[in-house]
């Protein structure tokens, strides 16, 4: 029903209703103890969400699983005409905060960088984060409309989507790692080992949890498990911004499903660019080719 139109700031689209309140954005008061997850849409977010929450709960569903998962982590970034404003709602809530945002690196508020606040960054490969991003724009209202799969691979590779540019956003992510506290994750390698991954997190967390409590975590963030958790497969969200005859949020949570939408030259286009951009920066991704 909406359909936000796209507009830059400082040169990244984003939905007309976020850039209207930017300033509010950008003046965001971080505070030292808020931990900061960051993705390029469809990344894998809301999977990185419980994990964290998991860890933090010491593995207790219910304490995890409190609210929706859009609850749990306020979208720092989320404006629309009717709704409190992300950053709203986070100046209200308690410490220690967790947020979510989408946000390239450089528009991140610099108070996160001057309160020295632990960021989890996940990057997943282009074309399966193209094909996710495609359907989460067919389904959600508030998005952009996608148009056809040919214009939307053709508008992707070249950045023409919200928050921009998929290359930009996982390099700046990634040349920014080790200026901060930034845990910078594979979605593919959590799909690969999740209990290695988890491990991973949870020493970035500072936590120790036992075998037994991480073997929880492990299970309640499976893909099944969130698929059918009310509180984490966006079931709250009503039916008018969310069309999930379209769409489900938890639609396929696979490595590799660009195989299914791409065709060879499509692929071929985002090869070329990959390699290009990806050149000397020493970050790669599985599932290319
Ligand atoms: P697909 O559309 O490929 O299924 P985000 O949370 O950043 O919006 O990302 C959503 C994507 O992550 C969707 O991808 C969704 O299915 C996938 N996802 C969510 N939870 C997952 C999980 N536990 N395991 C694997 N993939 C998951």
């Amino acid at each position: 029903i909406y359909r936000f139109p796209l507009e830059l700031v400082h040169g990244i689209p984003l939905m007309k209703p976020i850039i209207n309140r930017w300033q509010e954005v950008e003046q965001f008061q971080a505070r030292p103890d808020d931990l900061l997850i960051a993705t390029y849409p469809k990344a894998g977010t809301t999977w990185m969400q419980e994990i964290v929450d998991l860890i933090l709960q010491d593995g207790d569903l219910e304490k995890a699983m409190r609210a929706p998962s859009h609850i749990r982590f306020p979208f720092m970034e989320f404006v629309t005409p009717t709704l409190p404003s992300g950053v709203e709602v986070l100046t209200k809530m308690p410490s220690p905060r967790l947020i979510k945002t989408h946000l390239p690196y450089q528009l991140v508020p610099t108070s996160f960088w001057n309160q020295n606040c632990k960021v989890i960054y996940v990057a997943r490969n282009a074309k399966d984060n193209a094909v996710s991003f495609y359907w989460f724009d067919k389904m959600n209202k508030a998005q952009p409309d996608p148009g056809t799969w040919e214009s939307y691979v053709e508008a992707f590779l070249q950045g023409k989507v919200g928050w921009g540019s998929w290359f930009d956003h996982v390099i700046g992510w990634w040349e920014a790692k080790d200026k901060h506290r930034i845990l910078y994750m594979l979605y593919e390698d959590i799909k690969e080992d999740p209990k290695r991954e988890i491990l991973k997190v949870m020493r970035f967390l500072g936590k120790e949890l036992s075998e037994e409590v991480l073997e929880k975590v492990v299970h309640h963030t499976s893909f099944q498990a969130m698929k059918e958790n009310p509180m984490t497969n966006y079931s709250t969200v009503p039916s008018f911004m969310f069309d999930r005859a379209t769409s489900m949020f938890m639609r396929k949570g696979e490595v590799g499903d660009w195989v299914n939408h791409f065709t060879d030259s499509q692929s071929k286009a985002y090869d070329k660019v990959y390699n290009e951009k990806m050149r000397g920066t020493g970050l790669k991704f599985r599932s290319l080719i």
